[in-house]
């Protein structure tokens, strides 16, 4: 399958590693870019695919460092099988899979499984995020030596803060050794304590309590410090307040080898939206008391925290876009908002949300482009910028999408089991169209037209 030859005929091809933006042919062979440009038909191999791919973009394959597969322990709420079909959906053709599982990715054996799980039934690449902690309890380091060399790409405790200060630290100072990233949780439980959405209007008028900000903006100014102490490579996770963007900006001015992400609904998503009917009130209480597939970690914001965050993004100073996909169970999320679990569905969305930031003009596509794919492997470390670009010779990950095709989102057409999204009914402007992992064709929306000479 792999040496099959496909030719994309006429996209828009979006490179930001070649700072290349223009129409031209694909030719993939043998799983990788063979050649980019006007391709004459008579140069096309005779048992080539081709694929009409006028009007659509072509780029890099995105990069997703931050997301919930649920195997091994939650296979009721997504396997690698479900998510990395998502994940092709939506266009990532390179996945990193959070550590809380069960039980979780702290030894070397749990490495192993997520990676044979993977060749054997995912449809795009997978790299397993390791604990920071034994047990993701927060007590003890893991064994980080054994995980690196198992081949993990990152350190996380994601779901939890690395709450104890002093265990932040070393682990930062081992990964100054190991070359890898931690990326915390930022999460101060003395000041979230109960919380389910963000302080504010919406929590009061609903009596649900509240996260203040600073619950985030502490701990990652906490981080940052000990980034700075010990040289270790800090990532901040799902930045979600305006307040934690000039600690990022200026430690970055410093030198500290700090990088960050946010997610598609911290840009796009306001705390109004946790009232249901997103975010519009209609009478005295809306149609609804709440919609519990807004409750998230970090919670939904205000508008000024969206707005800051478009522009960090922007300007660069977070790094990246990651999904944080949590697909839940329905019984997870049923309930009152204080009983569902945090966490929405986003693989399929992703690229619709964020797309809204270039259609209202706060980023170019080819900054887009650059937040999902060169933007998050330079987070994970130079092995990984070959995934990020289309240069000749290099592994043939490519996505093709429509950026102004309008779409009504329908979970029940999601391939992840999570249809936990509270953008179900609403109409996202931008789909993938097909995507391709060395060279394979692991999505298409028309399977049968893609092919067609
Ligand atoms: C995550 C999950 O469900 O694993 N949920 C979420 O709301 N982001 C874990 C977490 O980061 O809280």
């Amino acid at each position: 399958m792999a040496s099959e030859s496909i030719l994309i005929r006429g996209p828009r091809v979006i490179d930001p590693a070649q700072g290349l933006d223009k129409v031209a042919d694909i030719l993939v062979r043998g799983g990788k870019v063979a050649a980019i440009g006007r391709i004459p038909s008579d140069e096309v191999p005779e048992d080539c695919r081709v694929i009409e791919a006028g009007g659509l973009v072509a780029s890099p394959g995105f990069i997703d460092i931050h997301c919930h597969l649920r195997e091994p322990g939650f296979e009721y709420k997504e396997t690698i099988a479900t998510g990395t079909r998502a994940a092709a959906r939506g266009g990532f053709t390179t996945v990193c899979c959070m550590p809380n599982t069960e039980p979780p990715i702290d030894n070397a054996a749990v490495v192993e499984f997520i990676k044979e799980r993977s060749r054997a039934e995912g449809v795009v690449r997978v790299f397993p995020i390791g604990c920071v902690t034994k047990g993701r309890r927060g007590k003890e380091l893991s064994e980080m030596e054994e995980l690196a060399a198992a081949g993990v790409v990152a350190f996380s405790d994601d779901g939890d803060p690395v709450y104890d200060a002093n265990i932040m630290r070393l682990s930062l100072t081992y990964s100054a050794d190991l070359g890898l990233p931690i990326s915390n949780h930022c999460q101060d439980r003395a000041l979230s304590r109960n919380g389910v959405m963000a302080e504010g209007w919406t929590a009061t008028r609903l009596g649900l309590p509240g996260i203040p900000a600073a619950a985030e903006e502490t701990m990652a100014a906490r981080d940052i410090s000990l980034a700075e102490l010990t040289g270790g490579r800090l990532h901040l996770a799902h930045v979600s307040t305006a307040g934690t963007v000039p600690l990022l900006r200026q430690a970055k001015e410093r030198g500290v080898p700090v990088t960050a992400e946010v997610c598609p609904h911290h840009l796009t998503l306001t705390d109004r939206w946790v009232l249901g009917a997103r975010g519009e009130v209609t009478g005295a209480a809306g149609p609804q008391a709440y919609d519990t597939y807004t409750k998230v970690y970090p919670p939904l914001r205000s508008r000024q925290d969206v707005e800051a965050l478009a522009r960090a993004l922007a300007e660069g100073v977070i790094d990246c876009i990651a999904t944080d996909h949590a697909p839940h169970d329905l019984t997870s999320k049923q309930g009152t908002y204080q009983e569902a679990a945090f966490g929405i569905s986003v693989l399929e969305t992703a690229l619709g949300s964020a797309l809204q930031l270039v259609h209202r003009g706060h980023l170019t596509l080819g900054a887009l482009v650059e937040r999902l794919t060169v933007g998050p492997a330079r987070v994970l470390g130079p092995a990984f910028a070959e995934l990020a670009t289309l240069k000749p010779g290099t592994p043939a990950d490519i996505v093709l999408f429509d950026p102004a095709r309008e779409w009504v989102v329908d979970p029940a057409e999601f391939a992840s089991k999570g249809v936990n999204t509270p953008l179900q009914g609403t109409t996202l402007k931008g789909k993938v169209v097909a995507t391709l992992v060395q060279g394979r064709v692991v999505f298409s929306e028309t399977p049968d037209e893609i092919g067609a000479r």
